[in-house]
């Protein structure tokens, strides 16, 4: 024990003063103060000395241990105060700063954000409403019978039996006529989900804009009007386009709207089927048994309805030719899309 301590009396500060780094100054704690140490060791066989020797080398132990402890903290400051200078020596603020990669406003978004600014514009109002809805307000209000084929398993998300995904923005009509008297004009944006096989035209989630305008005398001109000016705001001013007659449970007439094909100018190519048309929306005059269903009198007002897919348009848009890519969120396709 009297020659060890001798030892570690003599060696420890010859063996500090060659500390220079953060490295050698570890490992000199290590030798000395370690839970395996030169100190820790004569601890342990210090355990083992007769009782009568034990106050001697007990008070000799500490005090060693403490003066090395005290020693290497000096050496420990003067080294971390160096070592941190160093590197603030190495900042320079006069580097180029390296490109944070930010992603982008996908696809979609855009042009839901057009969508609506255009319906802004022209005095509609944004709502939205629940992706998980009831079958009552999906199918039922909408004046949609029992047995109608779009309640079938095979389009429908079911959650249980009066639960569903929705499969459409429609039932957001009801909801604001639930809780609004007219005159009604508002836009739905959201997201709607579909059971079908996914492939490069159809997917199980998708985008849909809902628009409704409820008052007294309400036309199908003035429906028209409408979308005319959307599909030139949103298409230009030089599209052409036409109605067809079409179904729909909740409206009474009902139409979908054909643009002339942006690619083709209505010549006729891949994208229209060779017809020269792009279908873009559905659309008609709210039918009275919808108004019934949520207590307004439908001999008071009328009014119309219309909703189109967002995918759909901006995929003929950008003559994009599988929907899928819109949900990998693949920033490399995104950024095509920037601004
Ligand atoms: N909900 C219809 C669909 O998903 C689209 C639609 C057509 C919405 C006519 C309307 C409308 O509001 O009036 O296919």
């Amino acid at each position: 024990m009297e020659t060890k301590i001798k030892s570690v009396k003599e060696s420890y500060s010859a063996h500090l003063d060659s500390v220079t780094d953060l490295k050698s100054l570890e490992e000199f704690r290590i030798k000395y103060l370690g839970r395996n140490g030169l100190i820790s060791e004569m601890f342990e066989e210090f355990k083992a000395l007769p009782g009568s020797e034990k106050p001697k080398y007990g008070k000799e132990l500490n005090v060693l241990k403490n003066t090395v402890q005290a020693a290497f903290d000096v050496v420990k400051e003067r080294i971390e105060k160096a070592s941190k200078a160093a590197k603030d020596s190495l900042f320079d603020p006069t580097l180029p700063p390296v490109a944070v990669n930010t992603g982008t406003k996908h696809l979609i978004n855009q042009t839901l954000d057009e969508i609506k600014s255009i319906f802004k514009r022209i005095g509609f109002s944004i709502h939205s409403g629940p992706e998980i809805e009831s079958d009552y307000y999906n199918f039922s209000a909408l004046n949609f019978p029992d047995d109608h084929p779009a309640r079938d398993m095979q389009d429908t998300f079911f959650i249980n039996k009066n639960y569903l995904l929705r499969t459409h923005t429609t039932p957001v009509q009801i909801r604001i006529m639930e809780t609004t008297q007219p005159p009604i004009r508002a836009i739905m944006p959201g997201k709607v989900f579909r059971n079908e096989a996914i492939n490069a035209r159809s997917y199980c989630l998708f985008h849909q804009v809902d628009g409704i305008v409820v008052d007294t005398n309400v036309t199908f001109s003035e429906l028209k009007a409408t979308l005319v000016f959307f599909a030139k705001e949103f298409y230009g001013s030089n599209i052409k386009y036409r109605f067809r007659t079409s179904f729909f449970p909740f409206t009474e007439p009902s139409a979908e709207m054909d643009i002339t094909c942006f690619l083709c100018k209505g010549k006729g190519c891949r994208i229209c089927k060779q017809s020269g048309w792009l279908e873009i929306l559905g659309c008609g005059m709210v039918d009275p048994n919808v108004f019934s269903s949520v207590g307004y009198d439908n001999e008071k007002y009328t009014g119309y309805a219309f909703g189109m897919g967002i995918e759909r348009i901006a995929l003929l848009k950008y003559d994009i030719d599988d929907i899928r890519i819109l949900f990998d969120n693949d920033v490399r396709f995104l950024k095509q899309f920037n601004g």
